[in-house]
């Protein structure tokens, strides 16, 4: 169920897209960075944390209207392949922070990508009938190519690297940004919010019936906030240092609610990187 759930969150939120509201997401940086002195990491991130959201996460973009996603070239985003069934994906929204006030660059998609082996259960609409708690999809990869490039310019729009890393200690820092509801059923935020989370051990995730280490990353929201993911929040890049390391696709019970201290699960970039390069060539 927990796959589902996103999809759920997509779909309300998608649901006042089409109502006439627009709404744009944006990724930002974890700024951990690795360095021998403490102090000086410790400084590192400070710096970091009070730049805005957008500056900290400047690969972060509005897919369509309801979803996030991530800048991985010029003319290429990565984001959910679920996203399909809940916004047109028609655009992107980069290089800024608020949806509504005009700011930021728009570019037309030309095309899209789905990962050849995504799914979602036949279930994924109907969490209750099923009794699920989660609605995952598989492989929840989609790439979008742009009609122009954008002009990334270091500060506020960037591409992010793909992470190959095939595993990934406990405890390791990330974070991601958009543009997500604040509640379940909500509608999309015009302001970026960035999100603090912490990669968990696959085994923290086994437990929820969808979960499978092959194709997806297990995290949880670090201290004070306990920050998770909402309804909008799909397709939001995981970052880590710069790179990619996941794309949002379901939250532990998103069929229900959103719920700080929720797990939230991303589809493992590491596992696609042959794919992304065969399709993007970059
Ligand atoms: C929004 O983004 C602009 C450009 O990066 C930045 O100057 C501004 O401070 C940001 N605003 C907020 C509220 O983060
Ligand atoms: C748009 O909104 C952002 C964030 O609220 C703000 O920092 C920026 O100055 C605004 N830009 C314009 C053109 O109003």
């Amino acid at each position: 169920m927990a796959v589902v759930l996103f999809v759920c969150l997509s779909l309300f939120a998608c649901t006042t897209v089409y109502a006439g509201v627009q709404h744009d997401v944006r990724t930002v940086l974890d700024g951990s960075l690795f360095n021998p002195y403490n102090n000086e990491i410790q400084i590192v991130k400070n710096e970091n944390e009070q730049k805005p959201v957008n500056e900290q996460f400047p690969s972060a973009v509005l897919f369509g209207r309801t979803c996030g996603g991530t800048i991985i070239s010029p003319t290429w985003i990565l984001t959910a392949g679920h996203c399909t069934l809940f916004t047109n994906g028609r655009d992107i929204l980069a290089g800024t922070n608020n949806t509504e006030n005009g700011s930021g660059l728009r570019r037309k998609v030309k095309r899209l990508v789905i990962h050849p082996r995504f799914s979602v259960g036949p279930y994924w609409l109907d969490a209750d009938r099923f009794n699920l708690k989660e609605v995952g999809a598989r492989w929840d990869f989609l790439l979008a190519e742009l009609e122009s490039p954008l002009p990334l310019n270091g500060k506020t729009m960037v591409a992010a690297q793909l992470d190959d890393l095939t595993r990934h200690s406990p405890g390791e820092e990330a974070g991601y940004a958009g543009y997500g509801a604040d509640r379940h059923g909500g509608m999309m935020r015009e302001e970026m919010h960035g999100m603090d989370l912490e990669i968990l051990a696959d085994e923290e995730c086994s437990n929820l019936v969808e979960f499978d280490k092959q194709d997806m990353i297990c995290t949880r929201g670090r201290p004070p906030r306990y920050d998770s993911a909402c309804n909008g929040d799909s397709g939001s890049g995981l970052i880590r240092n710069g790179k990619i390391v996941g794309v949002a696709s379901w939250v532990e019970n998103d069929a229900h609610e959103c719920r700080n201290g929720a797990r939230v699960v991303f589809s493992r970039v590491a596992s696609v990187v042959d794919w992304i390069k065969q399709v993007t060539k970059i």
